[in-house]
């Protein structure tokens, strides 16, 4: 009965959260093309199953930036945690360091880095950086110190894209301390506060000098790109459309994944984001030639119900990946490229 509950996250969260809050973790830039897109790409992928192997004893483990995580997914990093449940991003440390995989916290999180830490949680910063460069440096200072283990650089975002929001905005209902907890008081009215709009090959540099932490770049789309990342020293590309909450119509992570992976696949580690919502999407992913992939809303749906919510996503998500990979002859993630040919592209 796992598909049931992972199968009516959304629906249950609809019901347990204030109105402004699901519209926020749902809604997609302008008319959510993308976002209404993104699961239907992962769907759209067909397998072609190994037969007669054997596949008793079954690791959905894969290896992360030289370590290792019991499941193949980890958390992406969103904003408003703590409006979604008090708990915030504690209750999903806890939950994802008991499942053996990775949080990665974003640099709007409401709750402390060094408190997150504690949880003993493994977790990567994910970074915006700021026209003034230097107002990062006490956040990016502060994750280090609380254990950080690599910095995400998030590059979709020169500017927040417009959304088009049916009811309250939910920034009129949340409480102050909710947002930007790590910055220095007063950050956000500072000059050069504002997203870098001149982001560059050079900030990956200067991240990696800055914090000593390996280098992932959030929000590729295109191999080129994916090759001036690698060539300037990141060590994992994150293939990302934000969940469709920027440039609308922009394709989906499904569709551009395997150019990615051809291109750069050799050199570092290829991650993907955007519709993941169940085992066979998971899979579809694997097979598509991703090291792993990373949930934003349904960290979020599952959260409404606390800590306990979050585990019982990784449970359920386990046990659907491990059926998904025996089904399909898999012992463990490498062996799901095989599944599909290289130009096995979705349609959409
Ligand atoms: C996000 N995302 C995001 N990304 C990021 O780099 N920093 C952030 O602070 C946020 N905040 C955020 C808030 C909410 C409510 C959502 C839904 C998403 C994007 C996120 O990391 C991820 O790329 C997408 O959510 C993946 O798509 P799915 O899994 O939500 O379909």
């Amino acid at each position: 009965m796992t598909g049931t509950w992972l199968h009516g996250l959304e629906d249950r969260a609809r019901a347990a959260l204030p109105a402004p809050v699901f519209e926020y973790v749902g809604q997609g830039a302008r008319e959510s093309v993308s976002t209404r897109e993104a699961p239907a790409a992962w769907q759209g992928l067909r397998f072609a199953p190994h037969v007669l192997r054997d596949v008793t004893d079954v690791d959905p483990g894969v290896d992360l930036l030289g370590r290792r995580s019991l499941v193949p997914w980890g958390i992406a990093p969103t904003t408003l945690q703590r409006a979604v449940h008090p708990d915030g991003e504690l209750a999903v440390a806890r939950a994802t360091a008991a499942a053996g995989g990775v949080m990665v916290v974003s640099s709007n999180a409401g709750t402390s880095f060094a408190a997150i830490g504690a949880t003993g949680v493994r977790w990567w910063l994910q970074a915006y950086l700021p026209s003034d460069r230097t107002l990062a440096e006490p956040m990016l200072d502060r994750a280090v110190a609380a254990g950080a283990e690599a910095v995400v650089l998030t590059v979709d975002t020169p500017v927040v894209a417009t959304k088009y929001v049916v009811g309250e905005p939910v920034w009129d209902t949340v409480q102050d301390g909710l947002l930007r907890v790590n910055f220095d008081p007063g950050y956000d009215e500072r000059p050069g506060a504002e997203k870098a709009t001149d982001l560059g090959p050079h900030d990956l540099d200067w991240l990696a000098e800055r914090t000593g932490l390996p280098v992932v770049v959030k929000g590729v789309l295109r191999s080129d790109d994916a090759r001036r990342c690698v060539d300037a020293g990141a060590s994992a590309v994150w293939v990302s459309n934000h969940g469709g909450r920027q440039l609308d119509r922009a394709r989906s992570t499904a569709t551009q994944l395997p150019e990615v992976v051809a291109e750069v696949g050799d050199d570092a580690e290829v991650y993907a984001d955007g519709g993941i919502r169940n085992g066979l999407d998971v899979l579809a992913a694997l097979a598509l030639g991703a090291r792993g992939v990373f949930l934003g809303r349904p960290a979020l749906w599952a959260l409404a119900d606390g800590e306990q919510g979050v585990a019982r996503l990784h449970r359920d998500l386990r046990d659907e990946v491990v059926e998904a990979l025996r089904l399909a002859g898999c012992r463990v993630p490498a062996d799901a490229p095989s599944l599909l040919g290289r130009d096995d592209v979705p349609p959409l």
